[in-house]
C-alpha cells in the first residue's frame, strides 16, 4: 500500500489538553495496549498499522469508551511512509506531542544463517522507521517546548543473545537511537524513553505453552502500557531512563532464556533456525 489514508473518516481535532498521540504498531499487542491506554488518558490517537480490519477494531474500542482515534493503515517501511503518518496524524489530530514506536519484526537466525533480506527489513522496521518517524515529529516538539518519545526496545537488546541476530542488533541500536535523541532534545523539553520488555505475550513471541512455561509468568501488553502510562504522568522537571527494563519475575520466562529456548525448540522441530517472523 502506498500513500496514508485514515480508513474510517477523521474525527474532530483534539481540544487543548493531554497531547495527540501516534503509536506506530497499533494494530495489535503492545501497541495496541498502548494506544488504548493514552486515549483513556485523553489523548486523541493516531494509529498506524497495515492492517486495515485490525485497526479499525482498535479505534472502535476507543471511540466506544469516548476516546478519539484515527486509524491509519500503511507500510512503515515504506519509503515516505513514516513522514506520512506524521502528516496524516497532525491533519487529523494536531500537532503530534507523544510518538509511541512499537512497530516491530522479528526473524531470529544465528548470524551466518541470517539472509540480508531479513537482516535490512529488520533494521528497517525497528530501528530506520524509528529514526524517520522521531525525524518528522522533533522540530515541532522543539518549538513547542514539549514532546514524548517512547520506543518500544526489547530486552534482547539488552544482552547478546546467541540466535537473535537482526532483531537483537537492531533493538540494541534503537536503544542507542532513542537515547541520543533524549541527549540532544532535553533542553527544548522533550523526552525520550526506551521501554525494553522481556517476554510479553502477543502475536510477535512464543506462545508460553510452546516452551512449558505457565501463560501468567509472562508478561501481558497491559503491563507495557501501564509502564508507558507511568511514564508520561511523571512531572517535566523528572527524566526516567534512559531505558527502562520490563522483565517477567520468574527468570524461565526471561527474555533472552526464551529465546535461547525457542530457537532450539525450532531446530530440534525441524523448523530451521529462522521459524519466527512477523509478516
Ligand atoms: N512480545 C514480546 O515478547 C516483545 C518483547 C520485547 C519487545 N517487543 C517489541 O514490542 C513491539 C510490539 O510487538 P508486539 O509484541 O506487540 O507484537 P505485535 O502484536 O505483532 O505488534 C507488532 C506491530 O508492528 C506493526 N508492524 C509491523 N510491521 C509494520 C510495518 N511494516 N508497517 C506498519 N506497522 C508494522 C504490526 O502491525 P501490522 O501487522 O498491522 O502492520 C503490529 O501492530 C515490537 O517492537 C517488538 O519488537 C515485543
Amino acid at each position: 500500500m502506498t500513500g496514508q489514508r485514515p480508513v474510517d473518516g477523521s474525527p474532530d481535532r483534539a481540544a487543548d489538553g493531554p497531547p495527540v498521540a501516534l503509536v506506530a504498531g497499533a494494530s495489535s499487542g503492545i501497541g495496541a495496549a498502548v494506544a488504548r491506554r493514552l486515549a483513556a488518558r485523553g489523548s486523541a490517537v493516531a494509529l498506524v498499522g497495515r492492517r486495515e480490519a485490525a485497526l479499525k477494531e482498535v479505534a472502535e474500542s476507543i471511540r466506544t469508551v469516548g476516546g478519539t482515534a484515527l486509524p491509519l493503515a500503511l507500510d512503515l517501511a515504506e519509503p515516505g511512509a513514516p513522514a506520512r503518518a506524521v502528516a496524516a496524524a497532525e491533519a487529523g489530530l494536531g500537532p503530534v506531542g507523544v510518538l509511541v514506536c512499537s512497530a516491530g519484526a522479528i526473524r531470529l537466525a544465528g548470524v551466518h544463517e541470517t539472509e540480508e533480506r531479513h537482516w535490512e527489513r529488520q533494521l528497517r522496521i525497528n530501528l530506520t522507521v524509528p529514526f524517520l518517524l522521531a525525524r518528522q515529529v522533533l522540530p515541532g516538539m522543539r518549538e513547542r517546548g514539549s514532546g514524548w518519545i517512547v520506543t518500544i526496545g526489547s530486552g534482547v537488546g539488552c544482552e547478546v543473545v546467541a540466535g537473535s541476530g537482526g532483531y537483537g542488533v537492531s533493538k540494541h541500536a534503537v536503544h542507542r537511537l532513542t537515547e541520543l535523541i533524549h541527549e540532544e532534545n532535553r533542553d527544548h523539553g522533550v523526552r525520550a524513553v526506551t521501554v525494553a520488555p522481556g517476554w510479553v505475550s502477543t502475536r510477535l513471541a512464543a506462545r508460553p505453552s510452546d516452551l512449558g512455561v505457565p501463560d501468567e509468568q509472562v508478561l501481558d501488553a497491559q503491563d507495557i502500557a501501564d509502564t508507558v502510562a507511568w511514564l508520561l504522568d511523571r512531572p517535566a522537571r523528572m527524566s526516567v531512563g534512559p531505558l527502562i527494563r520490563v522483565e517477567p519475575s520468574a527468570s524461565r520466562a526471561a527474555a533472552g532464556t526464551a529465546m535461547t529456548r525457542h530457537l532450539t525448540s525450532s531446530r530440534d522441530r525441524g523448523a530451521g533456525p529462522a521459524a519466527k517472523e512477523t509478516p
